[in-house]
């Protein structure tokens, strides 16, 4: 898949989520095949304001590349600048626009998908970011209730610059109960010239065949499916590749991956408490006995606790 003169080595991308897709993350994503990671999304007045929070989400190294930063903003204006200091400092592969985040705390400042309301407005953001930053501007949003009103905002993107499309099949008013729906992807990529990236319930490998069929979709994103996971990619790849299932990972191998996320956190300063523990919580998923082990997870005092219990399995 190309996006703009970003030339990506496959199509199957990591979707950026908040407290999950950091550096060592990432990069175990991209060590099983993820053609494009992104960071978890990064506040534009955060970038303006030099917040600590913000600065450590930006955290990258040369390995994950490519790699695309994702901003939220409520302004064309802030997130201008903030592209424009990214782009100097930190020198991402893409800058991604969040327009589909409903999370109370981020609608509540107009950001995310609060943008929704104001078409004219992400057309300007994409328009402007456009403008700032050498590197292709993509979008992500989630769909309307009404198909004809997502063509029409897509379309409004397209001609504002945007590089990329990044349809999450839900409105922002449905929570994970629902199912995507992929049609309107479909409908989508009928409507556009540039690439669209599906996502949304992509979860195995023949829902990964079925919404690139379904859709003619360019691109795949996975969420949810890779959180403790990372070598979903390397199955759905293979899957795609040559029609063999590679099954579930080994249990040892799944372990492997926890302590190579705990070796990457030491050397890139991700070593916190709570994030280690999530993200060996997540680790254990489809373990046998892991409910267990999560039990004992939750009542660990320290890092070195939890690295124990994971090690004791
Ligand atoms: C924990 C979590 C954090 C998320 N954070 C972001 C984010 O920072 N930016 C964004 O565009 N979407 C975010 N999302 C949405 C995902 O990128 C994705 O669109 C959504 O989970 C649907 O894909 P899935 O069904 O593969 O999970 C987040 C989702 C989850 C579960």
């Amino acid at each position: 898949m190309q996006i703009g003169p970003l030339k990506l080595h496959g199509n199957i991308l990591l979707a950026p989520m908040a407290d999950v897709t950091n550096l060592p993350f990432r990069l175990l994503c991209k060590k099983y095949g993820a053609a494009l990671v992104y960071t978890e999304m990064v506040d534009a007045d955060g970038v303006i304001y030099h917040s600590r929070k913000t600065i450590s989400r930006l955290a990258s190294c040369k390995d994950e590349q490519p790699l695309g930063i994702q901003l939220s903003g409520s302004s064309a204006k802030g997130l201008n600048r903030a592209a424009r200091l990214v782009e100097a400092q930190h020198g991402p592969d893409l800058i991604d626009i969040n327009f589909g985040c409903p999370a109370r705390h981020i609608v509540k400042k107009g950001c995310g998908a609060a943008l929704m309301n104001d078409p004219q407005l992400m057309a300007d953001i994409v328009g402007q970011v456009s403008d700032a930053v050498n590197v292709p501007v993509t979008a992500k949003l989630r769909v309307y209730d009404d198909v004809e009103q997502t063509l029409k905002v897509v379309r409004m993107l397209e001609d504002a610059g945007a590089c990329a499309i990044t349809v999450h099949a839900r409105t922002r008013h449905q929570n994970y109960a629902h199912k995507a729906d992929w049609d309107v992807i479909g409908a989508v990529r009928k409507e556009l010239s540039i690439p669209v990236i599906a996502n949304g319930d992509i979860v195995d490998e023949m829902a990964a065949q079925t919404v690139l069929e379904q859709t003619n979709c360019d691109g795949i994103m996975i969420g949810r499916a890779a959180i403790g996971n990372p070598y979903i990619f390397r199955r759905i790849g293979h899957y795609l590749e040559t029609g063999e299932f590679l099954g579930p990972q080994d249990v040892n191998e799944q372990l492997d991956d926890f302590f190579e996320y705990i070796e990457l956190a030491g050397k890139y300063d991700k070593l916190d408490y709570g994030g280690i523990k999530l993200h060996a919580k997540w680790f254990t998923r489809g373990l046998e006995g892991g409910r267990l082990l999560r039990t004992k997870i939750n009542a660990a005092e320290d890092i070195d606790e939890v690295i124990g219990i994971m090690g004791g399995f």
